[in-house]
């Protein structure tokens, strides 16, 4: 059992969090609300008091609202503690649903003009946020880096539903379901139970790499790192211990995941090689170059008349090298490839999987404009030994959730599963 603070605040949405505090404690969680002076427009506090049997937290500066599971009832004072702080030492979790795009921004901010902003800035507790608003408004750029900021911070998020909104528009922006919500809220209380990934070892390359001409010049590709980027979000929400090795991006990182920031094919393939044994799988989502410039100019090259020649030559290939260590038994990562094609993907797919003798390959039509470099979504087909499975276009959070669990089934299988590294 857990003692979680439900933060409801201004939105259409806020009668589903009357659900979602009754899932909340059928689950045989502890509830009590906290309500901002927008989410009583919508829903009156007895509801939620009815339902989570607590005083429901209004007012900031009000004696009195319950501190923590079976507390007694007293002044805060009584209780040696500002009302806030004595909710946020006490809870195990902050979840807030609807966060409205003003609480998201106050949260991002470190804005405290009411309880729950300032109990957001007072507990340690993993916090997790269900954003529900208009979808212009969700898909605003401030909302949009708000949210990354956010999720960066380690703060945990359920994306809204797509769907009629309560203002009339269709789109992205509808409170997530309440089931989804509560099922959200347990695995942020236990990551990773029931995963096989739970305290696995897994390494991801992401980005571009960036292979200098000169001190000024390099060649490069348009990969932003996104799909390495949810790839490791989604390993971490599953309990592994996560190592990112990332190309060049302006991501942030997501938290809890260690960070190793390369620039080259051959820094990438060094800090590839000099953590692959240790790992229990290895996702090669960069975009590695296949050429470098034979010879890097130490200062800039000046033009002259005519042309001008670089020779490129190959990279190592650093999926290849991992490949090559150690049988499994011994204790080979599971190894996953992404295959960038633009015609007879499958087949090419199927190529890479036997000559690189890898357990999945993730292949992107990235001639496709919706899927691939740069966008949000990807279209992939995941092809193993055991055949092709083409997904539909989704985000590549869901993409990356689909990859792992492939992983995870490669793991679990009895013939190929190996023990978890130390
Ligand atoms: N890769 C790698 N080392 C390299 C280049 C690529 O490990 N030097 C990895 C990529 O991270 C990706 C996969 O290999 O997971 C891509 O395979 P690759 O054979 O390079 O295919 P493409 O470049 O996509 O295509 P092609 O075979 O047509 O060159």
């Amino acid at each position: 059992m857990a003692f979680i603070a439900l933060g409801v605040t201004g939105g259409i949405g806020a009668y589903k969090a009357v659900e979602i505090a009754r899932g909340l404690q059928k689950n045989g969680h502890d509830v009590v609300a906290v309500m901002t002076r927008a989410a009583r427009r919508f829903v009156g506090p007895l509801t939620f008091e009815a339902i989570t049997r607590r005083e429901v937290i209004i007012d900031q500066w009000k004696p009195g609202a319950n501190a923590g599971p079976g507390s007694p009832r007293g002044t805060p004072a009584e209780r040696g503690g500002v009302e806030h702080i004595a909710i946020a030492s006490t809870i195990d979790l902050l979840l807030v649903a609807p966060a409205t795009a003003n609480t998201v921004a106050k949260f991002t901010h470190g804005l405290a003009d009411d309880f729950l902003s300032a109990l957001y800035l007072a507990t340690r507790a993993p916090v997790l946020i269900a954003p529900a608003m208009n979808s212009h408004m969700f898909d605003h750029p401030a909302v949009a880096k708000n949210l990354e900021t956010l999720m960066a911070r380690g703060v945990h998020i359920v994306d809204p539903g797509s769907g009629y909104l309560a203002c009339g528009w269709i789109g992205k922006g509808r409170l997530a379901e309440p089931e989804e919500v509560v099922a959200a809220a347990e695995q942020v209380l236990r990551p990773g139970k029931g995963s096989t990934l739970a305290g696995r070892r897994v390494l991801i390359t992401a980005g571009p790499t960036y292979e200098d001409i000169d001190p000024v010049r390099y060649v490069g590709n348009r990969s932003s790192g996104r799909m390495g980027y949810a790839l490791a979000a989604e390993a971490l929400r599953r309990g592994a211990a996560v190592t990112l090795v990332t190309g060049p991006s302006h991501l942030q990182p997501p938290h809890g995941a260690e960070v190793v920031k390369v620039r080259s094919a051959a820094a990438m393939h060094e800090a590839v090689m000099a953590r692959s044994a240790d790992q229990d799988v290895v996702i090669m989502a960069a975009a590695v170059a296949d050429y470098t410039p034979a010879e890097k100019a130490p200062q800039k090259v000046k033009k002259a008349d005519g042309s001008l020649t670089i020779t490129l030559q190959r990279t190592k290939d650093i999926l290849g090298d991992v490949s090559r260590l150690p049988s499994r038994a011994q204790g080979r990562p599971v190894l996953v490839g992404f295959a960038a094609e633009t015609e007879n993907v499958v087949e090419h797919a199927r190529l890479k999987l036997q000559k690189k003798n890898i357990d999945l390959v993730v292949a992107n039509d990235v001639s496709r404009a919706d899927a691939g470099f740069d966008v949000d979504t990807n279209a992939v087909t995941l092809v193993s030994a055991e055949g092709a499975d083409e997904l539909p276009l989704q985000s590549k959070s869901a993409v990356a959730a689909r990859v792992l669990d492939r992983v995870e089934q490669v793991l679990a299988s009895p013939a190929r599963s190996v023990p978890a590294k130390a």
